[in-house]
């Protein structure tokens, strides 16, 4: 049996990629699992599931087993895990890859132990791990292997990460659980404070990714928004321009950006002026924000620069480890199964 070459996985809160060494990125998926309420038997996982958020009958229910960077259900993110693996590696148990696997920087050793537990059922020989920050730099093509000070801001669904790299490793970082989510959350309470309608999480994404901006927009785009009016307790359709949601995200959007004030406060002065010379690089989904790169610039005076295809920077740089093994494998940290 041919050995199926090797794979770079991005577990994240809102989607998991899988990149194949030698071939690219050959999974893209939400990471969404759909249930049944009482049993809670797995019905669907991935798009599947994720087309049936806020569609469910009575009896499903869709989660997102990884929430605000963490691992929120564990039996459900292995489930998860597990699908994807079998959908990639089928019934090749001999096929045995190597697999280097990035995961939100809130997930904790145990968890981290059971998912490599999951990974060696699935017929994976070694799992190693890399830190989320690096591998979004590595997928970025940040080069940090001087002892120059550079910024990451990876910004995903549950949390972003904020680092300043140099020499090859991670100098100073933190960890916020502000992110697209948070994007999501602020548009839905809006909304319903200010026209007394309620949408759901998709419905808030959907807006945010149409008409959202982190700078007063230029011209004031608008969106019909389909809701529930909580007064009459009946459908609703509300034109909602996008002044209205620059209003909306202004919180988040400060958040973050005193996060990266912070950051760049309590790192050593000569690494912090590397980063106000070459700037912030950006990656994650949520980063994608219109106007985001113009507010933080606005902000701090240090210009940002937008990953291209930014979802992708965190596998990507798992798959360039793989890709060069011996010059990143330094990078890279082996994660013991548990033994269950
Ligand atoms: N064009 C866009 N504008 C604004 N937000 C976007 C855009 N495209 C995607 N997003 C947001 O990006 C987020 C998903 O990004 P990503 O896939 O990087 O997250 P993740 O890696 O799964 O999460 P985490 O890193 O927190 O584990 C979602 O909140 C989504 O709404
Ligand atoms: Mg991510």
């Amino acid at each position: 049996m041919a050995r199926v070459s090797d794979l770079g996985i991005d577990l994240g809160t809102s989607n998991v990629l899988i990149y194949q060494k030698g071939v690219g990125i050959v999974l893209r998926q939400p990471a969404v699992v759909a249930i049944e309420r009482t049993s809670k038997k797995v019905v669907a996982v991935g798009t599947e599931a994720y087309r049936m958020i806020g569609r469910t009958p009575g009896n499903l229910l869709t989660v997102r087993p990884l929430r605000q960077g963490a691992v929120h259900d564990l039996e459900l993110t292995n489930t998860m895990l597990r699908y994807f693996m079998n959908s990639i590696l089928g019934r090749r148990f001999f096929a045995r890859p190597r697999v280097v696997l990035s995961v939100p920087s809130g997930v904790g050793e145990t968890d981290k132990s059971s998912l490599v537990s999951i990974l060696y059922d699935t017929g994976v020989q070694r799992t190693q791990l890399l830190e989320r920050p690096i591998a979004a730099a590595m997928g970025a093509r940040v080069d940090f292997s001087k002892p120059y000070g550079c910024m990451i801001v990876d910004m995903g669904a549950g949390a972003t990460d904020i680092a300043v790299l140099a020499a090859g490793q991670v100098m100073h970082s933190n960890c916020i659980s502000c992110g697209g989510d948070a994007f999501d959350g602020a548009i839905i309470s809006y909304l319903r404070k200010k026209h007394n309608l309620l949408i759901g999480e998709r419905t808030a994404e959907e807006i945010k990714i149409a008409i959202g901006s982190a700078v007063p927009p230029p011209t004031d785009l608008t969106c019909e928004v389909t809701g529930r009016n909580l007064l009459m307790g009946l459908p609703k359709t509300q034109t909602i321009h996008a002044s209205e949601i620059y209003e909306a995200l202004k919180a988040p959007v400060e958040t973050l950006i005193e996060a990266i004030r912070s950051v760049l406060e309590q790192t050593p002065a000569q690494l912090a002026s590397d980063v106000f010379e070459d700037g912030i690089t950006l990656t994650g989904g949520a980063a994608a924000l219109t106007g985001l790169s113009e507010a933080i610039y606005n902000a701090l005076h240090t210009h940002c620069v937008l990953a291209e295809d930014p979802q992708t920077s965190i596998v990507l740089g798992c798959g360039m480890a793989l890709e060069n093994y011996s010059t990143y494998r330094s990078l890279l940290r082996d994660s013991r199964r548990n033994l269950h």
